[in-house]
């Protein structure tokens, strides 16, 4: 039935998810919203097993914002433990699946051990040639975007560039999804119909999908539900309906 169902379907080269909802779905089973984290971490699992199956070549999950320093110490705390927390429980399962796992964020606000923690995750996968996780863990677009800028203007002063040729190629490839393919749908559970700062340059001609399943519940039909809806969309941009 799934083989049937999958060759029914258009799959995307790149789905991008913004893993939200944790606190609402732990408060919602009288739980605190660390709980609501645990889940969330663990749900990556599943989900980028199922994407795999599906033939997706890259998913980018967004699980830690730049803003999300604002929330309460304890919580920040909590969720500075999952790296280490993903490196000890998924290894093996990524491993079978030939997954290859890499970060993307600011590399200036983790703490050391965080640092190891991802440099040796992306060492140790960054030969498999099943799925690229990409997971956003301090990713912020807009700083994103800010450093491809500096890095631009540094080397228009140093007359390496000059300004005619600066293209939309020439910022694509000073942005960490450098290497994956262009995004083609980006997901956002929880039922909020907004983009928080994730992927707003790649996100140009992305199809949007909103559902209203908190992350924690998100599962392998559900992501089923949003390929069904990317395989009725028609994309023209900016074309017209071939
Ligand atoms: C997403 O869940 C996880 C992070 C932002 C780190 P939330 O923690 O935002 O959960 P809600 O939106 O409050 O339910
Ligand atoms: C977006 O969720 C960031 C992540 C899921 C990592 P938030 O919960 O931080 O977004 P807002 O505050 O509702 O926009
Ligand atoms: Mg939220």
């Amino acid at each position: 039935m799934f083989k049937k169902r999958k060759q029914e379907l258009k799959i995307p080269n790149h789905i991008a998810i913004i893993l939200d909802g944790n606190g609402r779905w732990a408060k919602k089973r009288g739980m605190p919203r660390t709980y609501g984290h645990q889940k969330g971490v663990e749900n990556i699992r599943k989900i980028a097993i199922a994407a795999s199956d599906y033939g997706i070549k890259a998913l980018s999950v967004y699980a830690f914002s730049t803003e999300n320093w604002k929330r309460p110490k304890s919580e920040v705390d909590y969720l500075m433990k999952l790296p280490g927390e993903f490196e000890k429980k998924f290894k093996d399962d990524f491993k079978k699946y030939d997954i290859k796992v890499m970060f993307s964020g600011r590399k200036t606000h983790l703490s050391q051990e965080n640092l190891d923690i991802l440099e040796r995750i992306t060492k140790n996968t960054k030969d498999r040639e099943g799925l690229i996780l990409n997971i956003c863990f301090d990713y912020g677009s807009k700083s994103e975007i800010i450093q491809a800028v500096k890095e631009i203007a540094q080397e228009v002063k140093s007359q390496k560039l000059s300004i005619d040729d600066i293209t939309s190629e020439e910022i694509d490839k000073r942005l960490y999804t450098k290497d994956l393919p262009e995004l083609d749908l980006l997901i956002r559970p929880s039922g909020e119909i907004r983009l928080s700062n994730f992927l707003l340059w790649q996100a140009a001609y992305a199809e949007l999908y909103f559902c209203k399943t908190y992350w924690p519940a998100f599962s392998k039909k559900s992501l089923e539900k949003a390929l069904v809806e990317y395989t009725k969309r028609n994309r023209r941009f900016g074309g017209i309906k071939s």
